[in-house]
C-alpha cells in the first residue's frame, strides 16, 4: 500500500497516476468541485488561515498532520485503508467467499445507490451549515466547524473516487449531479429529508453533529462491513475522521448546558433567558428535535431494500464480527409494529429488520451521549436530567410516521400533539430567542455567553489559541 502522495493535484494512496483515464476524469471534476465548495461552502472566510486537520497516513496513529491552511487549499483526496487480500465477505447468501474487488454485476445498481445516498449527505451537510461562520461563540468552535466542513467534502471525494472508477459513464453522471443538488432547494433538494432542513444556530449545529453525524457513523460502520471491498477500505477511514464530528457535537451541546448550570447557580431563582443562557428545557427540546429528524434516517422498520442489500453482502451491520449468526436466514426480529392505529407485537424475518437492528445501535449510543450530559448537570448539582425521546417520537418515516406519539413512545391522538408539541419540539419562539444569542465572538481566547469555554484546545494547543486568524 503505497503512503499518500501529496505530489499529486489529487492527493491519493490509490496510485492514481498509474491509470491516466481515471485520473483525467477526477482532475476534470476537480474545478467543478471547487465551484461548488466556493459558491455554497462557507464562502466568507476562504481567505483565512484555519488551523485544521489534514490526512497524511491511513494508519490509526499519527494519520493527521495539523497546521495553518486557508479552506480552498485544503488537500481534498483519496485514502482508502489497506487492502487485506484474504478478506472474505463477512455475512448474507455470500458469507465466505473473497471480498470483490470489481462491482458484481448483478448489485451494480444497488450498489450505486447505496453510495449515491451517502455521498449525497456530505455536500448537503457543508451547504445546510454554510452560514454558521458568522455567528460563531468562538475562533475555537469556528474552527471545528471548518473542520467538519472540508472533511465532509473528503467524504465526498471518497465517494466520487468510488462513482469514477466503478461505474463508468452512470457513476461520472452521478457525481456530476452530487454537485448541482442543493439543500433546502425545492426543485431539486438533497435525497434525504434532515439534509434539507435549515441549520440556522449554533445550538442546531451541535444537535446535528451528536445526532446527524452520528447516523454517518453508523451507516458507516454498516457499509464497512460490505463485500465490494473498496467501499469497505474507503468507509473505514471515514471514520477514522467522523469520530471528531461527533465530538463536536456532544460537547458543544455539553458546553451549553454547563454555562446554563453555571447561571442558574450563580442566580438561584432568575429566568435564565434574562442571564443569556439557553434554558435546560429548550436545550431538551432541540435534543428532541435533533434525534428524531436523525432516526427517521434508518429508513422503515420493515424493509425489503434492507434485506436486499444484506442478503447481497452489500450492506452489513455494525459490529457484524460480533454476531453469532452472518446469515440471518432463521432469526426474526420483534417490533411494536402500529397496524389500524393500534400498537401491537409483531415478529418479522430478521433481513427484514436489517434497518431496525441498525437503528437499535444507533439508539443505545445516543444514550450515551443523553448520561454524558447529565453527567455535567449531576456535578454542577442541578437536578434537571435530559433523556433521549423515545424512537417513536415524531418520526416523518416508517410505520410511527402514521400516528403521533408523545417523547415515551405512547400513542396519543392529534389533539393532546397540538397541545404539547411547544413543550416538547423547539417553537418558533424558542428558535428567535436562541437566534437571539448568536452573535459572534472571534477574540482570541474568548467565548460567548451563552456556552462554557472547551475544556481544552485542539492538538494540544492551549484554548484560548489563534485557531482562525481573521
Ligand atoms: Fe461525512
Ligand atoms: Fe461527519
Amino acid at each position: 500500500m503505497p503512503s499518500i502522495d501529496y505530489s499529486q493535484k489529487i492527493p491519493n494512496n490509490v496510485d492514481l497516476a498509474s491509470d491516466k483515464r481515471l485520473q483525467r476524469a477526477l482532475e476534470a471534476w476537480q474545478p467543478n468541485y471547487l465551484e461548488w465548495w466556493n459558491s455554497v461552502g462557507p464562502t466568507d472566510f476562504n481567505t483565512k488561515d484555519v488551523y485544521l486537520r489534514t490526512a497524511v497516513d491511513v494508519g490509526s496513529d499519527g494519520w493527521a498532520h495539523f497546521g495553518y491552511v486557508k479552506m480552498p487549499d485544503y488537500r481534498w483526496g483519496i485514502f482508502l485503508e489497506p487492502r487485506d487480500g484474504a478478506r472474505t465477505i463477512g455475512f448474507g447468501d455470500h458469507f465466505g467467499e473473497p471480498a470483490w474487488q470489481q462491482v458484481p454485476g448483478e448489485y451494480r445498481n444497488w450498489l450505486r445507490r447505496i453510495i449515491v445516498t451517502q455521498a449525497d449527505t456530505e455536500p448537503a451537510s457543508v451547504e445546510q451549515q454554510r452560514l454558521l461562520g458568522h455567528t460563531a461563540p468562538s475562533l475555537y468552535d469556528l474552527r471545528n466547524l471548518f473542520q467538519v466542513n472540508v472533511e465532509e467534502g473528503r467524504h465526498l471525494w471518497a465517494m466520487v473516487y468510488l462513482l469514477h472508477t466503478y461505474f463508468g459513464k452512470d457513476g461520472r453522471d452521478e457525481a456530476d449531479e452530487l454537485l448541482q443538488r442543493r439543500s433546502g432547494n425545492p426543485d431539486h433538494p438533497r435525497i434525504l429529508g434532515t439534509f434539507n432542513e435549515p441549520c440556522e444556530d449554533w445550538l442546531s449545529f451541535f444537535c446535528f453533529t451528536m445526532f446527524t453525524d452520528r447516523d454517518g457513523k453508523f451507516q458507516l460502520l454498516a457499509l464497512a462491513e460490505s463485500g465490494f471491498d473498496p467501499l469497505s477500505r474507503t468507509t473505514r477511514f471515514m471514520l477514522t475522521e467522523e469520530a471528531h464530528h461527533m465530538f463536536v457535537g456532544q460537547t458543544g451541546v455539553g458546553r451549553v448546558i454547563e454555562r446554563t448550570c453555571q447561571l442558574m447557580k450563580e442566580n438561584p431563582g432568575k429566568d435564565v433567558k434574562a442571564l443569556g443562557g439557553v434554558p435546560l428545557e429548550m436545550i431538551q427540546r432541540y435534543v428532541n428535535f435533533g434525534a428524531s429528524s436523525s432516526t427517521d434516517l434508518y429508513g422503515a422498520e420493515i424493509s425489503s431494500n434492507s434485506a436486499n442489500f444484506f442478503r447481497s453482502g452489500l450492506k452489513g451491520r455494525a459490529y457484524e464480527d460480533k454476531q453469532a449468526d452472518h446469515l440471518a436466514l432463521e432469526g426474526t426480529y420483534r417490533f411494536e409494529n402500529l397496524v389500524e392505529g393500534r400498537l401491537s407485537m409483531e415478529e418479522v424475518p430478521l433481513r427484514n429488520a436489517m434497518n431496525e437492528v441498525l437503528r437499535d445501535e444507533y439508539v443505545k449510543d445516543n444514550e450515551r451521549g443523553i448520561e454524558y450530559w447529565n453527567r455535567i448537570c449531576e456535578r454542577a448539582g442541578n437536578d434537571f436530567r435530559f433523556a433521549l425521546p423515545h424512537r417513536r417520537f415524531n418520526r416523518r418515516i416508517g410505520v410511527y410516521a402514521g400516528a403521533r406519539f408523545d417523547l415515551e413512545g405512547k400513542l396519543i391522538d392529534e389533539a393532546a400533539w397540538v397541545a404539547h408539541v411547544d413543550r416538547w419540539l423547539p417553537s418558533a419562539s424558542d428558535r428567535a430567542y436562541v437566534k437571539s444569542l448568536m452573535v459572534p465572538c472571534y477574540e482570541k481566547g474568548k467565548t460567548a455567553g451563552w456556552i462554557a469555554p472547551p475544556a481544552k484546545g485542539i492538538q494540544g494547543m492551549p484554548v484560548d489559541y489563534e485557531y482562525v486568524r481573521m
